[in-house]
């Protein structure tokens, strides 16, 4: 195995998933890394680890770099399983390790492996001294639990974030001007990759991404490399911060999405029509129909997009059932600073619109606009739905927010 560095004395230990379709839900088409960080100087220190099943190889790496046994501090910035899942195995090895983790974090591994290793806890300010490296804690809750931290190794400039600033993404390369220098449309994949990763893993904590760069800036932090744990690693963080912060405010294109389902193609008619009062009234549109498009796909273009039309036909009084676990999970995601409108049809009793309103105002969302059609929409009932489009266009074009 050839070995990675970062920098002098900081390698990459992890592992690339070429394989992973689905990360709890979260569609991978791309696969996915498990990054692992090795810090060599008078101490040894691990930063995270890989997913079940891969410890095997995370170790073979390390072999290649150092004795596993002589691991001095494994660092845990978090214990979901796709970074804690080969701790046990690691721990087998390095029985001398001391277990680095937030208070949250010793909570939380002790919830899952029930162990008696050695801890340290630590929170935003401590420092550990290796030799001539210094690793620095942030504490970082909610990026991506509560146990989150991000770890900055002080010298060397660079920020494992962990979860934060991560990308599903298998690649034979590990740094993203790797790829972008070979080929120019590789840059925009990891780009697209990240606000996926933002959009279906990170969104709902945007208020708490804003002041945690903030904090980063106020403790003078310099950052010359961002190290994430899952895909590329940033050698030109600027990039990746400054996207996080357009995310975070809410900064979106002038953008229309119309989703929907249908059973009889009234919805979708009407679903077309709005779109095409939208397309011509000179703002880009994009129809996404909900069992046809990949629903954590459909939510990176929600991050971006300024509006958002939902339809729905009328099921059992109600929303069809794959708009109801859309906007269940959209909802969850908390995605701001939207115009939303809804439509829909029905035969006998409407409903749909009535209950997708609903759940956006649960959500604190008003919709500006509502349309509901009777069975199949007639020549007065397509003009509406082209006027519809025409009015949101016209909404976002003029930046309006609600
Ligand atoms: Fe990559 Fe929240 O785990």
């Amino acid at each position: 195995m050839t070995k990675i560095e970062l920098t002098n004395g900081v390698y990459w230990v992890g592992v690339v998933d070429w394989n992973l379709r689905d990360f709890h839900g979260y569609t991978t088409p791309r696969g996915g890394t498990y990054n692992a960080y090795l810090i060599v100087d008078d101490k040894i220190a691990l930063v995270d680890t890989v997913k079940h099943g891969f410890a095997g190889e995370m170790i073979e790496r390390i072999k290649e770099i150092i004795d596993p046994s002589k691991i001095d501090y494994i660092v845990s910035n978090h214990v979901e399983m796709d970074h804690s899942g080969s701790l046990p195995e690691i721990m087998k090895i390095a029985t001398n390790a001391q277990v680095i983790a937030t208070e949250k974090g010793k909570e939380g591994l002790l919830r899952h492996y029930r162990t008696n290793w050695n801890f340290r806890t630590v929170k935003t300010g401590d420092e550990l001294t290796l030799g001539k490296k210094t690793l620095f804690f942030i504490t970082a809750p909610m990026l991506h639990w509560p146990d989150s931290m991000f770890t900055y190794l002080k010298e060397d400039k660079i920020l494992l974030s962990n979860d934060g600033f991560g990308q599903h993404l298998a690649s034979s390369f590990r740094f993203d001007e790797d790829l972008c220098s070979l080929l120019g449309y590789e840059c925009d994949t990891v780009m697209d990759e990240a606000a996926k990763y933002y959009a279906n893993i990170l969104m709902p904590f945007a208020g708490i991404i804003l002041k945690k760069i903030e904090e980063l800036q106020k403790l003078g932090i310099e950052i010359k490399m961002v190290a994430p744990s899952h895909g590329m690693i940033w050698t030109n963080p600027g990039k990746i911060i400054d996207a996080y912060l357009k995310w975070a405010q809410g900064i979106s294109k002038q953008k229309v999405l119309v989703i929907y389902d249908t059973m009889w193609n009234s919805t979708e008619t009407m679903a077309n029509e709005i779109l095409r009062g939208v397309a011509d009234s000179g703002v880009e549109a994009a129809l996404f129909h909900l069992r046809k498009n990949e629903w954590s796909e459909i939510v990176k273009e929600v991050l971006e997009a300024k509006a958002v039309i939902i339809g729905s036909p009328t099921l059992n009084n109600g929303m069809f059932p794959t708009v109801g676990g859309f906007l269940t999970y959209l909802m969850g995601l908390r995605p701001k600073n939207k115009l939303w409108a809804t439509f829909g049809s029905y035969g006998w009793a409407g409903g749909a619109v009535k209950a997708v309103n609903e759940k956006l105002k649960s959500a604190g969302f008003e919709p500006v606009e509502s349309l509901e059609v009777n069975f199949r929409p007639d020549e007065q009932d397509l003009a509406k739905c082209y006027a519809l489009g025409q009015k949101i266009a016209s909404m976002v074009k003029a930046n309006e927010t609600v």
